[in-house]
């Protein structure tokens, strides 16, 4: 349990995820290299899991500066993958405390032109993946009589445009796949919730900095007038895999600067 000590003016804090194991997917760049990140600065070892080999290769050296961490390179659209890295990073550590569904990709186009490959590419990034995580890593949680699984899904959750149908539809999928998990393991507890950011800005949105129109729309269309920081994210990440949030289960926490409920 994270608590403050005062003692002649100076705050001692215990670290929030001391001696946990979590398991970031999608870790090597972005959203889950931050969350990664902050999980490792609070004592938590993170296992890494993602597609990308030189991006992580690069992050978990930067990890391993605070913990003792790992990477797994693995395409986790296929199921198989997923086992065997489920597997590798219990017989490692013995123990996984946090899941993060983070790994997620976006198609644009047209609602009626999805075509049968794109359809299953996002929902088996996106959807498929995450279920059988979670599926895989609930069964050691039981076990321990511990456990918290976070799912990274998305304001486009909630809302709708001409050309994310695939988007939302895997994280509203999302959404309802951690009210279930939510339900199912909440005599344990396993804590089950989702995040859902609105603009974020990463390597992979900042060149939209540099567009002034876009920015305009932006300033306009969000009530906080600017992109949500990465760190923002991994914060509420923090305090859902903390002991802080205990008591809150099912819950889809939506980070957006106001974007969804706004007119
Ligand atoms: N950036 C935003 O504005 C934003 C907004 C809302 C939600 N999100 C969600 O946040 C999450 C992270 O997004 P991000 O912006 O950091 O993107 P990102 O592309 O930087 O990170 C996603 C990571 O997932 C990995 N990945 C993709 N397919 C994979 C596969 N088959 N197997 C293993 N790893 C795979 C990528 O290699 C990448 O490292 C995603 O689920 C995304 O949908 C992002």
């Amino acid at each position: 349990m994270g608590y403050q000590l005062k003692k002649k003016g100076v705050v001692f804090r215990e670290m929030e995820l001391k001696d946990k194991v979590s398991i970031v997917t999608g870790g090597a760049s972005g959203i889950g290299k931050q969350i990664a990140l902050t999980y490792a600065n609070e004592g938590s070892k993170v296992a890494i899991i993602d597609i990308k080999k030189e991006e992580g290769n690069k992050t978990i050296e930067e990890l391993k500066k605070y913990s003792d961490s790992i990477f797994i390179q693995a395409d986790i659209s296929i199921v198989n993958n997923i086992e065997m890295a489920v597997n590798k990073i219990i017989k490692y550590y013995g123990q996984i405390d946090i899941l993060v569904n983070n790994a997620g990709i976006s198609i644009r186009a047209d609602v009626d032109a999805l075509t049968e490959e794109q359809w299953d590419l996002i929902n088996s990034i996106n959807l498929k993946a995450a279920y059988f995580f979670s599926k895989e890593v609930c069964k050691l949680m039981k076990k321990q009589n511990y456990g918290r699984i976070i799912n990274i899904a998305s304001a486009r959750s909630v809302i709708a445009d001409e050309t994310h149908l695939g988007y939302s539809v895997t994280k509203a999928g999302l959404v309802a796949m951690t009210k279930s998990f939510a339900v199912s393991l909440a005599k344990i507890p396993i804590y089950v919730n989702a995040i859902s950011p609105g603009y974020v800005l990463t390597p992979m949105t900042s060149h939209n900095l540099e567009n002034p129109l876009w920015m305009e729309w932006l300033k306009n269309r969000v009530p906080l007038g600017r992109f949500i920081e990465m760190q923002e994210v991994a914060n509420i990440a923090l305090f859902l895999a903390s002991e802080k949030s205990n008591g809150i289960t099912g819950q889809n926490l939506i980070i957006d600067g106001g974007w969804v409920i706004s007119q």
